[in-house]
């Protein structure tokens, strides 16, 4: 499959998780790939890694400068970097992790987007006119509330309802840009380590999954499909639309759970 052959695209959080696996299938599918982190991506990881904190808007002009100059043109972002903030109640959350769990989850993903947009409007022989999929990482957290990660759920709230204002702002420009949001439920990926640690990552799996309708956590190319799919040509009649890719967990309650019979 080689769908994506000769196009650009930027991943961010790439060098762990769902990001980590996005970057290989995105690779997988022809595209040159730029995986932009903080922490570095494996050796063997496919792409171009990039040391870039989200948080960061002069770190943002200076990877849309370095991908114009080395790649010539940007189609794809994928703003998927993200931390869980010690998933801290209202009560818990000092206003500290507040702002950095939204200076991360939620800024970063306004700038990545708007960053974007400047990179995905440079035309050229090969690309006549602007056009690109921007696809933003949120959660099930943005879908239905919950009394655990009060930041973490505000972030992904934001995120969810930034992509739409994009997608709406970008079409009645014409720019061809389109811009969706993904819902991932509980993914195996090191963000749930201190669980892992606490409880040991079987336990902790088995126990996260039995509360998919699905019965089992995901993993994260259970989420990387999704993100391929939206950001090729495949989805081309998508924009401001949402995701949810949770195994059924926001569909409703299951039969077992005693509410219905
Ligand atoms: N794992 C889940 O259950 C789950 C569920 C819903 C949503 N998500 C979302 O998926 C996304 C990816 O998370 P993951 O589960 O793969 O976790 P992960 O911890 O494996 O990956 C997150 C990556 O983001 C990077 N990152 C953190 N802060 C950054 C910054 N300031 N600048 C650049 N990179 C930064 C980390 O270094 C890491 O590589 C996050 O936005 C997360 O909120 C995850």
């Amino acid at each position: 499959m080689n769908e994506l052959s000769g196009q650009v695209a930027i991943v961010t959080g790439g060098a762990s998780g769902i990001g980590a696996a996005t970057v290989t299938l995105l690779a997988e599918a022809g595209a040159t790939v730029i995986s932009a982190d903080i922490q570095q991506a494996a050796n063997d990881a496919p792409g171009r890694f990039v040391q870039h904190d989200v948080t960061s808007e002069p770190a943002w002009k200076a990877l849309l400068a370095d991908t114009l100059k080395h790649e010539g043109r940007l189609d794809i972002l994928v703003n998927n970097a993200g931390v869980s903030g010690g998933w801290g109640t209202i009560e818990s959350t000092t206003v500290e992790l507040w702002r950095q769990v939204e200076a991360i989850n939620s800024e970063g993903v306004f700038l990545g987007c708007k960053y974007a947009i400047e990179g995905m409007k440079v035309t050229g022989a090969d690309k006549p006119a602007p056009k690109g999929s921007i696809v933003n990482v949120s959660s099930i957290a943005a879908l239905i509330g919950s009394a655990g990660p009060a930041a973490y759920s505000a972030s992904k709230g934001a995120v969810r309802l930034l992509s739409k204002s994009v997608a709406l702002y970008c079409a009645e420009k014409k720019y061809g840009i389109r811009c969706n949001s993904v819902h991932p439920g509980g993914v195996d990926t090191a963000i749930f380590n201190p669980l892992w640690q606490a409880m040991g990552r079987e336990k902790g799996k088995e126990m996260i999954g039995s509360h998919h309708p699905i019965g089992r956590m995901a993993e994260p190319e259970d989420i990387g499909e999704l993100i391929l799919w939206l950001a090729s040509d495949r989805s081309r009649f998508v924009t401001g639309a949402e995701f949810a890719a949770d195994g059924g967990v926001t569909s409703g309650l299951m039969r077992r759970s005693g509410f219905a019979s």
